[in-house]
């Protein structure tokens, strides 16, 4: 159960970080925050690129900037678009989170609106290191 405390500070960080998207060809500005277990809060951006596909979703900046001040588990995600219905995170994102973050709870929002989601329940069956094995 994730408190309703941590959903408003990792919403308010989303927001925020939303609001330096570079996103100049969609136009789709996302924002997302990461809570760390250890209490520490990451948030990302999606960033955009002129190659469309080296683009980063704003999970995944998140999820990138925990991994590198040494996080590894990983416990909330807030994600913040403008869309008309809050957005679960992309396929590549939810790839990336399961690695790390199986059983990530995901709250997403819009500015009128929020959805629940669970990592398990958008990737279920997951390739991970054990079907590596
Ligand atoms: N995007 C995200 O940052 N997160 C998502 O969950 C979905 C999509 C970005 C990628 C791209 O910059 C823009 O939104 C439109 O797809």
């Amino acid at each position: 159960m994730t408190a309703r405390s941590t959903w408003e500070e990792l919403e308010q960080a989303a927001r925020r970080a939303r609001s330096q998207a570079y996103a100049p060809y969609s136009r789709f500005t996302v924002g997302a925050a990461l809570k760390a277990k250890s209490g520490a809060v990451f948030v990302g951006c999606n960033v955009e690129n002129a190659s469309y596909g080296a683009t980063i979703c704003a999970e995944r900046a998140a999820l990138a900037a925990a991994i590198a001040a040494g996080e590894r588990e990983l416990v909330a995600l807030a994600i913040v678009s403008g869309a008309s219905d809050p957005i679960p995170p992309c396929g590549i994102c939810r790839q990336s989170l399961a690695e790390l973050a199986p059983e990530l709870s995901i709250r997403s929002f819009t500015d009128d609106a929020q959805t629940d989601f669970e990592l398990q329940g958008l990737l279920p069956s997951a390739f991970g290191a054990k079907s590596l094995t």
